[in-house]
C-alpha cells in the first residue's frame, strides 16, 4: 500500500503529487529586493529537485520597508518580480515532474529594519541605513528595537494594496499558491495579537477587531486571483503567552478565513515577542494543526521539527493533517524525499540524468542511507 505521505492531495484548486512541502526559508541574500541571480538561483534549483510537492518561496516583503532585513527579498515593482522569474525560471527547469510553486507574502512590520540573523539578528543601528517602521500600535519588539509608527487608515489601506498588487504578480509569474504570512511576529501577526496590538479603533481589542486586518486582505487577495490558483495563510497556533493568542483564537481565525476562500493553512507558533519559552520537541506544533483541522476542516499543514519519514507519514496517515512542511531538513539532506520514498517503500521517479542512484539500480543506496 502507498504510504500516505506520498499521496497526492488537492489544495483547493492546486493538486501537488506527494504531502511533502518545503517550508519557506528567508536568504536575507537579495539585493533592495532584488532576488540574488546566484544565489536564490541554485537555492531554488535545488529545493525544486527534492522531489517536495510544493516549494514556497521564502517571505517576501509587500513593499520596502516591509522586509525584515536588507537582504529580503520583495516582490512590489517590475525589478523585483523580473528578479523572482529568473530565480523561478532556474528552479522550474530541474523540478520534479509535478512539483508546485507557491510564494509566501509578507511584511515585518516592527521587526523590520533588522540585521541578517548571522549579523546578530538585532535592530539596525543608526549607521547601518535603517529605516521607519510600522505597526498596529506604537509599541517596539523589544528594549533597543526601533519603536514602530502604529498603521492609520490611509497606512491600512496601503498594506491592504500592496498584497493585493504582489500577489497580482505572484499569478504573472505562475505560481499556483500565494501564501500571506500572517505568523512568527510578523505585521499581520502584530494586529491578531494581543501582545502587539493596542488599539482601540475598529483594528484592536476584540479578537473580530485584531483578525479584522490579516481577514480584508486574505479577502481581497482572493478577490484578485484567479480560481486556479490555491491561496492559504501560516498562521500561530498559539503565542505561548498568558496574554498571547490561544488556540481557540487559532480555530477561529482559521475558521473566517476558510469562509473567505482561504484553500489552506500552515500552523506555526512564536515570535511575537521575545523571550518565550517554547517546549520545542519532534512535532510539537502538530497538535496545533490536529485541533485547527479537526474543528474547521479546512486543508491543513503541519510544521516544525518534523525531520523523520515514519514520524512525517504517521501525521498525514493518523489524520493529523493533510501536508507537512519541512524546512532545516531540506538544507541538511535535500535528498529527504528519495531518501522517505526509500524508507516508506513508495515509488518516485528520478530525474533521467540521476536514476543510475535509484535504490534498484544502486546497490549503496542500502548502505549509504539512514535505516
Ligand atoms: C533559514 C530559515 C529561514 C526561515 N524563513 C522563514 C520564512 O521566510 N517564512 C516563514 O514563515 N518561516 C521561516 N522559517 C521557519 C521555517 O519555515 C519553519 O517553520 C521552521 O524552521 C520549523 O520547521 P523545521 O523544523 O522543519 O525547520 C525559516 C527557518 C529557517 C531555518
Amino acid at each position: 500500500m502507498t504510504s500516505k505521505l506520498f499521496e497526492s492531495l488537492a489544495i483547493g484548486p492546486v493538486t501537488v503529487p506527494n504531502r511533502i512541502a518545503v517550508a519557506p526559508m528567508c536568504q536575507y541574500s537579495a539585493h533592495d529586493g532584488c532576488a540574488d541571480p546566484d544565489w536564490h538561483g541554485q537555492h531554488l534549483m535545488n529545493l525544486a529537485m527534492t522531489g517536495a510537492g510544493l516549494v514556497v518561496i521564502e517571505a517576501t516583503a509587500v513593499e520596502r520597508l516591509g522586509r525584515i532585513t536588507h537582504g529580503c527579498l520583495g516582490l512590489w515593482d517590475d525589478a523585483t518580480e523580473a528578479s523572482v522569474a529568473r530565480m523561478l525560471a532556474a528552479g522550474r527547469r530541474f523540478a520534479h515532474p509535478g512539483t508546485r510553486f507557491g510564494i509566501q507574502l509578507g511584511h515585518a512590520g516592527r521587526k523590520a529594519s533588522a540585521q541578517r540573523t548571522w549579523e546578530g539578528g538585532r535592530a539596525l543601528s543608526a549607521d547601518a541605513d535603517p529605516w521607519t517602521t510600522v505597526s498596529a500600535s506604537a509599541v517596539p519588539f523589544d528594549a533597543h528595537w526601533h519603536t514602530p509608527i502604529a498603521l492609520d487608515d490611509t497606512g491600512i489601506a496601503r498594506v491592504k494594496s500592496a498584497f493585493v498588487d504582489a500577489s497580482r504578480r505572484a499569478v504573472r509569474l505562475g505560481l499556483d499558491v500565494i501564501e500571506l504570512h500572517a505568523a512568527h511576529g510578523y505585521l499581520l501577526h502584530q494586529f491578531t495579537s494581543p501582545l502587539s496590538n493596542r488599539r482601540t479603533d475598529r483594528y484592536g481589542g476584540s479578537l473580530d477587531n485584531r483578525l479584522r486586518l490579516p481577514l480584508e486582505i486574505m479577502q481581497a487577495v482572493r478577490a484578485a486571483v484567479p480560481a486556479h490558483v490555491a491561496v492559504g495563510a501560516r498562521i500561530t497556533g498559539t503565542d505561548w503567552h498568558p496574554d498571547g493568542i490561544t488556540i481557540e483564537e487559532a480555530v477561529v481565525f482559521a475558521r473566517e478565513l476558510k469562509a473567505l476562500g482561504a484553500d489552506y493553512v500552515c500552523v506555526t507558533s512564536g515570535g511575537i515577542v521575545p523571550g518565550i519559552s517554547i517546549p520545542v520537541a519532534e512535532g510539537y506544533q502538530v497538535p496545533l494543526a490536529e485541533r485547527i483541522r479537526r474543528e474547521t476542516g479546512i486543508t491543513t499543514r503541519a510544521v516544525g521539527l518534523i525531520v523523520d519519514p515514519v514520524h512525517a507519514d504517521l501525521v498525514i496517515s493518523s489524520g493529523r493533517a493533510d501536508q507537512v512542511a519541512l524546512a532545516r531538513a531540506f538544507i541538511d539532506n535535500p535528498r529527504w524525499v528519495w531518501h522517505a520514498a526509500q524508507k516508506l517503500d513508495a515509488p518516485i521517479s528520478y530525474p533521467p540524468p540521476y536514476d543510475r542512484i535509484r535504490p534498484g539500480s544502486w546497490p549503496g543506496a542500502a548502505l549509504a542511507r539512514p535505516k
